[in-house]
């Protein structure tokens, strides 16, 4: 089981709290940031750095952030050193993004997804393990 940081901007918020439902039920430890439903609304890069650092700091941990579109979200995660943020939209892609890219943090669009789509995504990114190999070589060349 891995530990796991969660954490949303206003826009989504509702999703941000299945995805650490799921991620609890799976037996994982579960962190989460953001404002409460309801609350007013923070600046995706904020939430983004803060989650990043997270993950950083704790070696073999993964985070998952939820905007509007996640686009947001990942263009932000990814100026981070050592992040390698996907926006995920399909389930094919949920797969590459762990097995070939290495992804450690996932990113999810509440206003582009359907909740049970989001849900399957988050599952196999979750399932989903680094192939390492000729992958390891590629994902190292991305920092240089
Ligand atoms: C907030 O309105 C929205 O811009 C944000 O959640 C996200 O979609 C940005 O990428």
């Amino acid at each position: 089981m891995s530990r796991w940081i969660v954490g949303s901007d206003h826009g989504g918020v509702e999703l941000r709290s299945l995805v650490a439902d799921d991620l609890r039920a799976l037996g994982h430890e579960v962190e989460v940031i953001g404002p409460a439903p309801g609350a007013g609304s923070v600046d995706y890069p904020d939430v983004a750095k803060q989650v990043c650092a997270d993950v950083l700091d704790n070696a073999g941990s993964f985070g998952v952030l939820v905007c509007g579109t996640g686009q947001g979200m990942a263009i932000s995660a990814n100026k981070v050193p050592g992040i390698r943020a996907a926006v995920v939209s399909d389930v094919f892609s949920a797969r590459m993004a762990r097995a070939h890219n290495n992804a450690n943090v996932l990113c999810l669009g509440q206003r582009v997804l359907g909740t049970e789509l989001a849900r399957e995504l988050l599952k196999v990114f979750v399932a989903s393990e680094f192939e390492g190999g000729r992958h390891a070589r590629r994902v190292g060349k991305i920092e240089g």
